[in-house]
C-alpha cells in the first residue's frame, strides 16, 4: 500500500519521517482501535458455510455506522467496502461480494475505522465450519508470528528486530512470510511511514521511539511467498495457490514497551475460541 499525505502537525517527525505522537494521543488510538476490534468480535457469529462475503461486509458497514465511526476503506483509492475479506489462498485485499463460504474455508477480515480522526486498523482469521488440520497450523503460526513481532516492540529496538522475530519464527515452522505487503505507520492518517516489514535483520531499520504508532500485520503462506494481484487491481493471491493467513494489530510504542490498541474486547482474537 502506498503512503498517504500526512497534513497533521501533531507531535514531531523523526529523520525517517516517522511521526512521534504525544502521550495524550494514545487515548484516541485506543478508542479507534477498540471500535474496530469490537466489530471483529461482533461479526464472528455470522461466519458460517453458506454466507457470502458480501453479506458479511454489509453487516460490517452497518456496525461501523452504529458505532458512530467512519469507514477508512470506503472511498479509499476507489475501494468501495467497509472490510477486506480474504478467503483461503487470497493473501489480502479480498473484495467482498457474491462468494459463498464453504465448510473448512479460512478467511481474514480486515476492518479500519476512523474515530475522532484517529485510525484503528485490525484483522484476524475466522473459519467457516470445521477447521482443517493444516489450516489450523497455518492460522496458529500466523497468530503467534504477530505476537513475536509485538514482543520486539520497545524503545531502542529497531524495525528490523520486529521483522526478524517474525521471519525466523515463521520459517522455523517451514512456512513463508509474504514480502509484497507490509505494515505501516498510522495515526491521523491510514498509511504513513515507516513500512513495517515482516522480515529483516536484527539492528537494521529505524529505531523505535516512544510515541510511534504503526501496524504489524504478517501474511504467512503454507507454500511459497510470491503473490500476484488479480485483474480487479485489489485481490492479492498466492502465486502457487497455497493457503495464506494474516493477523493485524495497531500498536503504539510506550516508555517501556508496547500498547496494543486493537485487543479483542471479548478475547476472540484467536479463531479457536468456543
Ligand atoms: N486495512 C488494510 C491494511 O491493513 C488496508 C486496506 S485498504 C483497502 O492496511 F482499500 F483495500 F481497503
Ligand atoms: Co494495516
Ligand atoms: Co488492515
Amino acid at each position: 500500500m502506498e503512503q498517504d499525505v500526512d497534513e497533521t502537525s501533531r507531535g514531531r517527525l523523526t529523520k525517517d519521517g516517522i511521526r512521534i505522537y504525544e502521550p495524550a494521543d494514545f487515548a484516541g488510538m485506543h478508542n479507534a482501535g477498540q471500535v474496530a476490534a469490537q466489530i471483529l468480535d461482533d461479526i464472528a457469529p455470522m461466519i458460517a458455510p453458506g454466507r457470502t462475503t458480501g453479506e458479511i461486509d454489509d453487516a460490517i458497514t452497518r456496525m461501523v455506522e452504529a458505532a458512530g465511526a467512519e469507514s477508512a476503506t470506503i472511498g479509499y483509492k476507489g475501494y468501495q467496502h467497509a472490510s477486506c475479506i480474504s478467503v483461503n489462498h487470497v493473501v489480502c485485499h479480498g473484495i467482498p461480494g457474491p462468494k459463498v463460504l464453504k465448510d473448512g474455508d479460512i478467511l481474514n477480515i480486515d476492518v479500519t475505522v476512523i474515530v475522532d480522526g484517529w485510525y484503528g486498523d485490525t484483522s484476524r482469521m475466522y473459519v467457516a465450519g470445521r477447521l482443517p488440520r493444516k489450516s489450523e497450523r497455518l492460522v496458529q503460526v500466523t497468530h503467534d508470528a504477530l505476537f513475536k513481532g509485538i514482543e520486539a516492540v520497545k524503545p531502542g529496538n529497531t524495525f528490523g528486530d520486529i521483522g526478524h522475530a517474525i521471519q525466523t519464527f515463521v520459517e522455523g515452522e517451514r512456512m513463508s512470510v509474504v514480502r509484497d505487503f507490509c505494515g505501516h505507520g498510522l495515526g491521523r492518517v491510514f498509511h504513513a511511514p515507516p513500512n513495517v516489514l515482516h522480515y529483516g535483520r536484527p539492528g537494521t531499520g529505524p529505531i523505535l521511539e516512544e510515541g510511534m504508532f504503526f501496524t504489524i500485520e504478517p501474511m504467512v503462506n503454507l507454500g511459497r511467498p510470491e503473490t500476484k494481484v488479480l485483474a480487479d487491481d485489489w485481490t492479492a493471491v498466492t502465486r502457487d495457490k497455497s493457503l495464506s493467513a494474516q493477523f493485524e494489530h495497531s500498536v503504539g510504542v510506550t516508555a517501556d514497551g508496547v500498547e496494543i490498541f486493537t485487543l479483542s474486547p471479548g478475547n476472540k482474537f484467536h479463531p479457536t475460541y468456543d
